[in-house]
């Protein structure tokens, strides 16, 4: 079908273009009919602009749009006009399009949901139309931003010298991390291919080929547990360098952040971010990834109630475990039932309970205060500086355990009174270094690779890496924007001997080892050069500079918390001849 090609887009227009003849493309967001006169609002991906039809003037242009109705798609050809009656909350609200000509291009069933912004429409349907779902300006303004950062990420990396280096796809399975996917090979019948977790191991190669400085926007791929911040594929810009310190890595991440905050938000992110180590901030926000812009911190009671009257606690600061608690401030008010549902929630995170305590009339109440002495009572209140109307919740056990417990109930705790809607629009910007290198499987019976087991142990800690690894330390960095873990990155280990001892520890035989990733530790023998890198999830970059807490509304065709994509139906079942040609036959 023809159609008139438009002269300009329908939210560039302003007073200035007042008398010109322009002509739109676009669809239908609204259609007004006031009997003698006709609005429509014809959208595209620029904006909106107002069409004014006078039906009593023209009859035969009113009768031609007579059944144009929503998201059909126009062509308008008309005059500028400055509006009888402005709308200020619209870039082109002070003028409109009065139209000679309007043809149809396209009609359109009627949307299964209105396309608007602000709607409540369950996320579901949404999905299974994703495509009409996208025409809603919200999302496109995330795409716009997505679009940005895309640019800024190749502009700044390239001006730093990096080279972007495309790794396979189509890769070995490795199996350290989250689960892979697999795709079966056809010419290898009974061999997969694993879609990458991530380049890792290729860009270290990179490093060890000379490349240098690598980056890369690449898509990641992990069969893992799904969550409002994480998606089965997302994308990494993913960088790695040589013949650099720790140091390095972070200040070329933060002068990339500094950079998208300044082109895409225009804030002015002070340089350096400021830096905690996992115990500090596993100690005072309960959490590897905290959000620094609220108090709300851990508290450790162990040395004050190891003696007191509750079996809880020492018990478990017998078994070598700790009591932390947090003051939320003002809760005190809280009901029964919201205790009951923070008590639910502290469970989540492996809490057996939730033991807490209301300060209020000058006396302490609560769920265990019967066995605690006046000093003991004193002691907690002043530890927590608890003042009347205050509600303190408590954690016990392991240390990490028993911290992050707390940590839940400290962002939950903001949630609920309103503490995270008051920093929109803030941001904090810090790093979390020193983490565990190794933590112990009790189910597995060996040490595993917190990381990944390419990571290098602090300098002070690699003697222990020989001996005993308990409580050794990684050279590795998170970034974390506003309690996301926004980057993660380490400096690796470049010598055979010291990743072979890794692989040692994380229980791999020589053979296994070999066999597995035989290529990387021969590589390390041809003259590896000291490296180091760091990935940013690129989807929660943009998730953040949009201020959603969603990673769906930034990536343009998501999955499910299932992983199901409810638009094409996503995985699906294929045809037995499709597995024939794979040899592979599926057990029911
Ligand atoms: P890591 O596993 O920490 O490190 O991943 C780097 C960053 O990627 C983002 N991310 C995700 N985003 C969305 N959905 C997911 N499922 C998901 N998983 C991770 C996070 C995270 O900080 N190879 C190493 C990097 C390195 O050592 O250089 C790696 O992949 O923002």
């Amino acid at each position: 079908m023809s159609f008139e090609q438009r002269t300009i887009s329908c939210g560039a227009l302003r007073p200035e273009h007042d008398t010109q003849h322009v002509t739109l493309n676009g669809w239908v967001n609204a259609r007004r009919d006031y009997g003698g006169i006709i609005f429509l609002d014809l959208r595209d991906r620029d904006g909106v602009t107002q069409i004014v039809i006078p039906a009593e003037q023209e009859p035969e242009l009113a009768a031609s749009i007579k059944d144009v109705r929503s998201e059909w798609v126009l062509w308008v050809k008309g005059v500028v006009r400055m509006r009888e009656n402005p709308n200020p909350n619209i870039p082109t609200g002070l003028v409109e399009v009065r139209a000679h000509q309007i043809g149809v291009i396209n009609p359109a069933n009627v949307p299964p949901f209105e396309i608007v912004d602000d709607l409540l429409t369950n996320e579901e349907l949404r999905l299974a139309y994703r495509y009409l779902d996208l025409r809603r300006p919200a999302l496109q303004r995330n795409f716009i931003v997505r679009n940005r950062l895309y640019q800024i990420t190749h502009q700044y990396f390239a001006e730093q010298g990096f080279l972007e280096v495309e790794t396979p796809v189509l890769t070995k399975s490795t199996p350290e991390g989250a689960r892979d996917f697999l795709v079966p090979s056809r010419i290898n019948k009974g061999r997969f291919y694993a879609l990458p977790q991530s380049p890792q191991l290729f860009k270290q190669l990179l490093m060890v080929s000379g490349f240098d400085k690598y980056m890369q926007i690449v898509k990641c791929f992990r069969d893992e547990d799904l969550r409002a911040d994480r998606q089965p594929e997302f994308t990494q810009i993913d960088v790695e360098m040589s013949f650099i310190r720790q140091d390095d890595i972070l200040a070329t991440a933060e002068g990339f952040v500094r950079r998208a905050w300044s082109e895409i938000r225009g804030m002015e992110v002070q340089t350096p971010f400021a830096r905690m180590t996992w115990h500090e901030a596993m100690s005072t926000y309960g959490s590897d990834k905290p959000d620094i812009r609220y108090g709300m911190h851990l508290v450790t009671l162990t040395d004050t109630l190891r003696t007191c009257a509750f079996s809880v606690f020492t018990d478990a600061i017998a078994a070598g475990g700790i009591v932390a608690a947090i003051n939320a401030t003002g809760c005190g008010a809280f009901s029964r039932k919201q205790i009951d549902e923070l008590t639910d929630h502290a469970k989540k995170y492996g809490a057996k309970g939730m033991p807490w305590l209301k300060f209020a009339g000058g006396e302490l109440t609560g769920s265990f205060v019967k066995f605690l002495s006046a000093d003991e009572q004193q002691a907690i209140l002043q530890a927590l500086d608890a003042k009347e109307g205050d509600l303190m919740l408590f954690s016990v056990g392991e240390f990490e355990r028993a911290c992050t417990v707390l940590g839940a109930l400290r962002t939950e705790v903001a949630r609920r009174t309103g503490i995270l809607e008051s920093l929109r629009g803030t941001f904090s910007f810090h790093w979390v270094t020193e983490f565990p290198l190794l933590e112990y499987s009790d189910e597995e019976q060996r040490w595993v690779a917190r990381h990944h087991p390419f990571t290098a142990p602090l300098p002070d800690d690699m003697q222990r890496l020989m001996t005993d690894p308990t409580g050794s330390r990684a050279l590795a960095h998170d970034l974390v924007i506003n309690g996301y873990e926004a980057a993660g990155g380490s400096v690796r280990i470049h010598e055979n001997a010291v990743q072979q001892r890794m692989f040692d520890l994380l229980g791999f035989t020589q053979a296994d080892a070999e066999a597995k990733f035989g290529f990387l530790l021969s590589a390390l023998q041809y003259g590896a050069p000291p490296h180091g890198g760091i990935a940013f999830g690129f989807d929660r970059l943009v998730m953040l500079l949009c201020e959603t807490d969603n990673i769906r509304d930034v990536i343009a065709f998501p999955k499910t918390t299932s992983g199901l994509s409810l638009m094409d139906g996503c995985p699906s079942t294929v045809d037995t001849r499709q597995l024939g040609d794979l040899g592979i036959s599926l057990v029911q």
